[in-house]
């Protein structure tokens, strides 16, 4: 299953080379292995909170796809991007993935619609990267974005844990727990990756943060980027600051 994953969804190693001097933080397991085999009798959750998560449940699992559109709009941009970048992208883009079956294996339990379905409906949504693209400019700016959307999405699913403890057998929470480490890895990745090699430009850190989060806050509405998509309620002032102090802190922190 592993080497399926690899295969399938995160090219060959031309694309995405894997001698590089970076070697990204990362451990592969599969979704499916830990939560494939659950059955809709194992989910013991009140109707009424099954009904008020639908929405965020669907969010998430939109935003984990969403990867896929972020690694095919990088590669038509035309962007510059290092090998250094390509390794990380590679371990990042199969762990999107994997979460995203996991989403769609979560609610497809939940609310009885068959993963066939569910793919159609992920699928059809309009992307559109044209009102974010001058944060995309170059490889430095990606990888803050990439890394503000990561330990925002860290300090989210970590937040859940009870949830998913709540309803049903323990390798849900299990699963959440996994999910959670990846994406703080992919924060650190992110951020070990411009202080690796774009330690001249770290001065320009704080002012790109506060507008990420100024468009987070105010900006458009999101349409399939992956970043910038923190709307749900978890997402207030306080927490994306939080978030940003996290980035801006980090370099002095070593
Ligand atoms: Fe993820
Ligand atoms: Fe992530």
């Amino acid at each position: 299953m592993k080497d399926h994953l690899e295969h399938l969804f995160c090219g060959s190693t031309d694309i995405y080379p894997t001698d590089t001097q970076f070697q990204p933080k990362s451990i592969p397991w599969s979704s499916y292995e830990l939560i494939g085999q659950i059955q809709k009798n194992e989910i013991y959750l009140d109707p009424t909170i099954i009904a008020e998560v639908k929405d965020g449940l669907w969010n998430d699992l939109c935003s984990e796809y969403d990867a896929e559109n972020f690694c095919n709009y990088l590669k038509n941009a035309n962007i510059k991007l290092s090998n250094d970048f390509k390794a990380f992208e590679h371990v990042w883009r199969r762990d999107e993935f994997n979460h995203y079956l996991g989403f769609r294996r979560i609610y497809s339990l939940l609310y009885d619609i068959p993963e066939d379905y569910l793919i159609k409906e992920v699928e059809r949504r309009p992307v559109n990267f044209e009102p974010i693209q001058f944060m995309l400019e170059d490889e430095f700016k990606i990888c803050l974005l990439i890394a503000y959307d990561e330990i925002a999405t860290t300090k989210n699913y970590a937040s859940e844990y009870e949830f998913y403890n709540s309803f049903g057998p323990s390798n849900l929470l299990r699963w959440i727990k996994n999910v959670t480490r990846d994406e703080a890895y992919h924060f650190n990745n992110s951020m070990e990756l411009i202080g690796k090699n774009f330690r001249n430009r770290i001065p320009e850190i704080p002012e790109l943060v506060d507008h990420f989060i100024d468009w987070d806050l105010h900006g458009e509405a999101y349409h399939g980027t992956f970043v910038l998509d923190h709307d749900g309620p978890y997402f207030t002032s306080e927490v994306l600051n939080m978030c940003g102090n996290t980035i801006k802190n980090y370099f002095s922190r070593r």
